[in-house]
């Protein structure tokens, strides 16, 4: 008698289990899916089946009368419009600034004339204290990106300025404002071109810093 029970449930719950149309993107037939459905919102996501869930009501706004999985009509419109869903990803905040992948803020001064370079960038600071250990990493950077034109010394004494009438600026001469320097990394001046996309804006206020101690007063 124990085993036809077993059986009996057995066959019952195989039955059960096989009424069950479950799979892709049927979730078969839930019993209180609200249970067991996240609503948070995901951001980035839009929501595109404009039926799925519209029994849900929204608790946030009752004068609405469905509202889908994971739909939020609070951002982007004032109203939710079920025939045009929107983006859940909230609008920036006004004047918000992009930055870029390095989560550095843009430059925005364009390539000048050597004679307008102070003009663009007055009012510009080195947001760095000329420390020790800054100055070394400036060092460093001068030797990567610079000493091969500009020399070790920065007095125009590499091979390329001596073997070629390229006019390679004598760095230990000239009053060169860190702003200044910063301006012709970044885009270049008269015969040098433009460092800018291999020098990080960091490391450009780092190589400034170095090349003023190499003045010689
Ligand atoms: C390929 C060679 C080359 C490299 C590399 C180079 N420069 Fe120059 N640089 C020049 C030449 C040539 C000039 C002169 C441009 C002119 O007056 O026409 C110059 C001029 C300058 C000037 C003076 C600009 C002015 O207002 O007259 C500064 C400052 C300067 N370079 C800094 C640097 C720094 C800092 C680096 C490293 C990030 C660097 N340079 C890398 C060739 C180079």
């Amino acid at each position: 008698m124990r085993i036809g029970h077993t059986s009996l449930a057995v066959i019952a719950i195989g039955l059960a289990l096989a009424g069950c149309k479950a799979g892709g993107d049927n979730p078969g037939l839930e019993y209180a899916p609200n249970m067991y459905h996240s609503v948070a919102y995901e951001p980035l996501s839009q929501v595109t089946d404009t039926t799925a869930g519209a029994w849900v009501n929204a608790l946030e706004n009752p004068s609405v009368k469905g509202e889908y999985f994971n739909s939020n009509y609070f951002n982007g419109k004032s109203t939710f419009d079920r025939k045009s869903p929107v983006s859940n990803m909230r609008e920036p905040a006004p004047h918000t600034v992009k930055r870029n992948a390095y989560g550095w803020l843009p430059y925005r001064n364009k390539r000048v004339s050597k004679d307008s370079i102070d003009l663009v960038v007055a009012g510009m600071k080195n947001p760095f204290d000329s420390t020790k250990a800054l100055v070394a990493e400036g060092k460093v950077l001068y030797e990567y990106y610079c000493q091969h034109c500009h020399g070790k010394t920065g007095a125009a004494e590499s091979k390329i300025a001596t073997k070629y009438p390229l006019g390679v600026a004598n760095l230990t001469a000239a009053d060169y404002s860190e702003p200044h320097i910063f301006q012709v990394i970044t885009h270049g001046a008269g015969n040098m071109g433009a460092h800018g996309s291999q020098v990080s804006p960091d490391d450009r206020w780092k190589i400034a810093t170095y090349v003023r101690t190499l003045r010689k007063k």
